[in-house]
């Protein structure tokens, strides 16, 4: 097992410690309905950091961010640039599922302005373990949550923000969106979030 510095292993103690206050949030009403707080996972010392808007069905049961399609192409994008998801650390805007039931289906519902704001404590915690060189923004929910305000995402997409606590944000789609385009546009579209990650390889090599 990889050796942890003194400061390595504060992080890893003080992200253990919010995980387990956050399996307990009730700062909103959705815990209500979902299965379980999915908080962020991965590397705690990684210089990247990628954010998304919430859990999806996937990932509300497994208690685990990008699991599901959305996911898979996180990780296409990833390994193009030969990171592999244990280096970085991912993580959502608001951190329980929020969705419609419909027969046996659990469609996504789109958290409110109250819901990002409930959860964002939990996310300005996860940005003060972590530290990260460069936060990647991945859609509208999680651009809103770490800049405050909101940014048309196709006008900006590509560049980069500071948040409060001065930390770099690169603002791009959601990976969803891709899913739910027509198939003869989706290849263009993954070009375009590539070009939009491509900052990424550099950082992960330093
Ligand atoms: N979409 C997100 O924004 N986050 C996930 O964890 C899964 C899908």
């Amino acid at each position: 097992m990889r050796q942890l510095s003194p400061p390595q292993e504060n992080q890893s103690r003080h992200f253990a410690g919010a995980k387990l206050r956050a399996a307990k949030c009730r700062n909103c009403p959705l815990w209500e309905n979902a299965t379980q707080t999915v908080f962020g996972a991965g590397a705690v010392v990684t210089p990247l950091m990628l954010v998304g808007e919430q859990p999806g069905d996937k990932e509300d049961r497994a208690g685990l961010p990008f699991v599901g399609p959305a996911g898979h192409i996180v990780d296409r994008v990833l390994s193009q640039f030969g990171i592999a998801r244990e280096n970085v650390y991912t993580t959502n805007a608001v951190k329980h599922f929020k969705y419609q039931q419909s027969g046996k289906r659990r469609l996504h519902k789109t958290p409110v302005q109250r819901e990002i704001e409930a959860c964002r404590p939990w996310l300005l915690e996860e940005i003060e373990i972590v530290n990260p060189k460069l936060i990647i923004a991945l859609g509208a929910t999680a651009a809103r949550s770490l800049l405050q305000r909101s940014i048309p995402i196709h006008a900006n997409r590509g560049k980069q923000f500071l948040t409060a606590s001065g930390h770099p944000v690169l603002l791009t789609i959601h990976p969803a969106s891709l899913l739910r385009m027509p198939s003869a546009d989706r290849d263009a579209a993954y070009q375009l979030f590539l070009d939009d990650l491509a900052p990424i390889k550099k950082l992960m090599l330093h």
